[in-house]
């Protein structure tokens, strides 16, 4: 059952400028849909809302040749076959909008649509989701994340599904043919902050992605300050905590769409909150709660965390297969893995679930590997050298594995994604169609 949400005091001011764009509308409700160039496929583009002044400035934010009706009945009457990108204006969530909506994404798959609206609730997300919508936007709108989204929106489209090239199930039908073993859940974690754990996560996340035949599945862990997104270039709709807003209604259909593609490699990850204090809303068994339904469909399930101890990092660590322990190589970072060691096996975590990656380990640091893993009393899983191309990669936002793949910093995090494959079918770098279809 849709519900209605009440939007009467949505004005044209609570979008991004006031709506004051400086040139005319292009779009009227007179003018035919026609085809944008720009769009992948040759989608078109309308915009559907019920106050013209909404609609024309949601058209001009798309730039030219793109349609404008005051209903999706008279859409629908106006417009023929074809892909089309519908941008559903703050009218359309309603339960009769959504209901038709609902028809056209069972029967037509070249129709994709995504909801602006001045205020987003979780019960909104929810029911635009679940009756199709691929993206919810909310103001204040930005016109690049307007454009992107109706792209990415467009890439889907064309009767290409976009679940066999992510690799992530899109409806209930292709989760059920992807039953299987539950995934395996491997969290990156340091006992010091800075000791290169978000490299790791990442480059181990899109070193999988590209190898993995089920879909790996990337979630910041970093709950306050996460810096995934940033290294990986990403401008992600959805946090960790949209989704744990909606553990107790969310399946695993839901859950993907709250996830952004990164398209080099088709990796799908869930960020960090966009502002530190919604950590303290969320807690360790919210976030097991949330990766049980992601490792359900997932291949692969990497968690990058903070340098810390707490209920959240805890949990994760306890819920994991492996734990895959940064350290870097100087007797500070150290001193406290030996303390982290015996933290870890309080916590009976047993040692064959641990990897442990010598960050900047090369013969100018001083300190004699063999040493230290005779201190710590593990053979390191990894010993990634220091090299420029790490920070060059993460201001690029560019992984080392992809950007750099040549280098021994990419070749060690390529042995370390190695560890984590099963069955000489993964480990074949797959046949790159879902990266050209994204890049
Ligand atoms: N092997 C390396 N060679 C050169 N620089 C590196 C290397 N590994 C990490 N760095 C640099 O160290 C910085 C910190 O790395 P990263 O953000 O992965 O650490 P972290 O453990 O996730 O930190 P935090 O505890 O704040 O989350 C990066 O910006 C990167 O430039
Ligand atoms: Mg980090």
């Amino acid at each position: 059952m849709v519900e209605e949400h009440d939007f009467s005091t949505f004005t044209l001011d609570d979008f991004g400028d006031g709506g004051h764009g400086s040139e005319p509308a292009t779009a009227t409700a007179d003018a035919p849909p026609a085809v944008d160039p720009r769009m992948p496929g040759g989608a078109a583009i309308a915009v559907v809302d019920a106050d013209q002044a909404v609609r024309d400035y949601l058209a001009q934010q798309l730039g030219e040749g793109v349609g404008a009706e005051p209903s999706l009945v008279e859409l629908e009457q106006r417009f023929g076959m074809g892909p089309i990108v519908v941008v559903l204006g703050p009218s359309c969530a309603t339960p009769t909008d959504f209901a038709m909506i609902e028809r056209w994404s069972r029967t037509n798959p070249e129709v994709g649509s995504v909801l602006v609206t001045s205020e987003l609730t979780t019960e909104l997300l929810q029911t635009a989701l679940r009756a199709g919508v691929k993206d919810v936007l909310s103001a204040p709108i930005d016109q690049m994340q307007l454009v992107d989204t109706v792209g990415r929106v467009a890439d889907g489209l064309s009767g290409v599904p976009i679940a066999p090239t992510t690799g992530a199930p899109t409806s209930l039908d292709d989760l059920e043919a992807m039953e299987g073993e539950p995934g395996k859940v491997i969290t990156v974690f340091s006992t010091k902050g800075g000791s290169g754990k978000s490299v790791t996560a990442t480059n181990l996340a899109c070193a999988l992605a590209r190898r993995s035949t089920r879909p790996v599945v990337l979630i910041d862990g970093h709950l306050q300050f996460g810096d995934v997104a940033v290294m990986l270039q990403l401008a992600p709709q959805h946090t960790v905590v949209d989704a744990v807003s909606q553990m107790d209604k969310i399946d695993a259909v839901l859950l993907k769409d709250l996830l952004t593609v990164h398209s080099d490699t088709g990796l799908l990850v869930l960020p960090a909150p966009l502002e530190p204090t919604f950590a303290d809303q969320i807690g360790g068994d919210q976030m097991r709660a949330l990766v049980e339904i992601i490792r359900s469909f997932a291949g692969h399930v990497i968690i990058d965390l903070p340098a810390i101890f707490n209920d959240v990092v805890l949990s994760l660590i306890e819920g994991s297969d492996e734990v895959v322990l940064v350290a870097g190589l100087d007797i500070p970072n150290i001193k406290n893995v030996k303390i982290g060691l015996s933290t870890l096996a309080l916590l009976n975590v047993p040692k064959e679930k641990l990897h442990l990656v010598l960050n900047r380990a090369d013969s100018r640091v001083k300190l004699d590997v063999g040493e230290v893993e005779k201190t710590l009393q593990i053979r390191a899983a990894a010993h990634v050298p220091s090299d420029v191309v790490v920070p060059i990669s993460v201001n690029r936002g560019e992984p080392v594995v992809l950007s750099a793949a040549k280098s021994g910093v990419a070749q060690a995090f390529e042995q370390l994604a190695l560890r984590f494959l099963d069955g000489a079918a993964e480990v074949q770098e797959k046949s790159s169609s879902r990266r050209r279809f994204f890049g």
